[in-house]
């Protein structure tokens, strides 16, 4: 299950039509989806027509600590349309902040709920409201990954870097740290202001940033308004086109992570790399580069209990994968294969992130904060 909040506490940047219309996109392109609403303005719920759902089915019911009022998550999920289903979100659920302000896991409530659940889902859209509090960090603390419409008006990525600082705070505190992509919306060509516009937001995402734009397109207005997602109103329309190479884009990018997955499982040998072959056939995905270096990263840390590289090439990704292992009593190894680039990187050890003491090049990231950086 692939879970993915869509966040920025700027309102009006994007969220919940990006939600909506990824989630219709995923689902056109068979996979099964679940769109939580986590706005209690539940924009997203009256985008695809749920509005006379009964009161106690609601996201709310999903995260409260009421006994009364709690239900299981898939006791909550209402079918929207073919492979697509909705937890839709009331009123209510603007009320729980102060409800749970005493409990400790207040913020891993619908991390909780998700992992409690019997549901199999391909994906798990999470649409965020527009503010940094509760409700988007129990969203950011369940998501592997953070997609951040940032629409082309002046002080769009003023807040962002409040958000980035949150991640760094759920990072640092419970050793989470899911992916963040920026997408840009709300895309008018015709000006020199959206252009410059999308130029400071590169500079600001790099390799972050999800190469489709979301262009301003009047079809994912009148879609909204009918109940209904932009693919099943106007598949034609530039607004269905875009979200559809949105989809493929993650599409592509999850399975370039689950390749990799897949090959890291299996021992390199020559008996083998018929079943390698066979994984990376069935992944449709590039082979792996011929030109690939076998590089060696070291740590030195006699106390450490266990140590994870973690970087641009293995997505960041805590994994056993990843693992370091002992080379002798002071110093840990990780061989890997890496094409040719530019890559940041740090060691994770015993869950405290930091940099490669042995590599004084280094650069400053999103988050503030810096990460070693190799070049092959
Ligand atoms: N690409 C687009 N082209 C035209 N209109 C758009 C586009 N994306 C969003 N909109 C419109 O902009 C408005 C705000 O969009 P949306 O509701 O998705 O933002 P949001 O970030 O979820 O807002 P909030 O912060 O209030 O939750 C809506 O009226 C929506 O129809
Ligand atoms: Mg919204």
């Amino acid at each position: 299950m692939n879970i993915i909040a869509i966040a920025n506490q700027k309102g009006g940047c994007g969220k919940t039509t990006t939600a909506i219309n990824l989630s219709g996109a995923l689902a056109a392109k068979d996979k099964k989806v679940l769109l939580i609403d986590m706005d209690p303005q539940s924009h997203a719920s009256f985008g695809f027509g749920v509005t006379n759902n009964p009161m106690d089915k609601s996201t709310y019911n999903v995260l409260t600590d009421n006994g009364e009022k709690k239900r299981k998550l898939e006791d909550c999920v209402f079918k929207v349309i073919q492979n697509l289903d909705i937890v839709p979100s009331n009123i209510l659920l603007s009320t729980l902040e102060q409800e749970l302000k005493d409990k400790e896991d207040a913020v891993s409530k619908l991390h909780q709920a998700l992992a409690a659940s019997k549901i199999s889902y391909d994906y798990v859209i999470i649409d965020c409201p527009p503010s940094l509090g509760f409700l988007t960090f129990n969203a950011l603390r369940a998501a592997e990954h953070v997609i951040v419409p940032i629409d082309m008006s002046a002080f769009s990525l003023m807040g962002v870097g409040k958000l980035l600082g949150m991640l760094e705070l759920i990072k640092l505190k419970i050793n989470h740290a899911p992916q963040v992509n920026g997408l840009a919306t709300i895309f008018d060509k015709r000006t020199k202001y959206s252009q410059t516009m999308l130029e400071e937001i590169h500079g600001f995402f790099k390799d972050q940033m999800f190469r489709t734009v979301i262009r301003t397109n009047v079809a994912l207005k009148k879609a909204a308004s009918k109940g209904v997602s932009v693919i099943q109103f106007e598949k034609n329309s530039n607004g269905a086109k875009d979200y559809l190479e949105l989809s493929e884009e993650l599409l592509r990018a999850q399975g370039a992570i689950e390749f990799e997955k897949a090959l890291a499982s299996i021992p390199v040998t020559q008996d083998n790399e018929n079943a390698i072959l066979t994984v990376a056939r069935e992944r449709v995905i590039e082979p792996v580069e011929p030109d690939k270096r076998e590089i060696s990263f070291v740590i030195n840390a006699p106390s450490a209990k266990d140590i994870y590289i973690v970087g641009d090439f293995n997505h960041w990704k805590i994994a056993e994968e990843n693992k370091l292992s002992k080379l002798d009593e002071s110093r840990w190894e990780k061989k890997m294969g890496l094409s040719p680039g530019r890559y940041k990187y740090k060691f994770v050890v015993d869950g405290e992130w930091t940099l490669d003491a042995q590599n004084k090049e280094r650069e400053q990231n999103a988050f503030g904060t810096f990460d070693s950086v190799i070049k092959l």
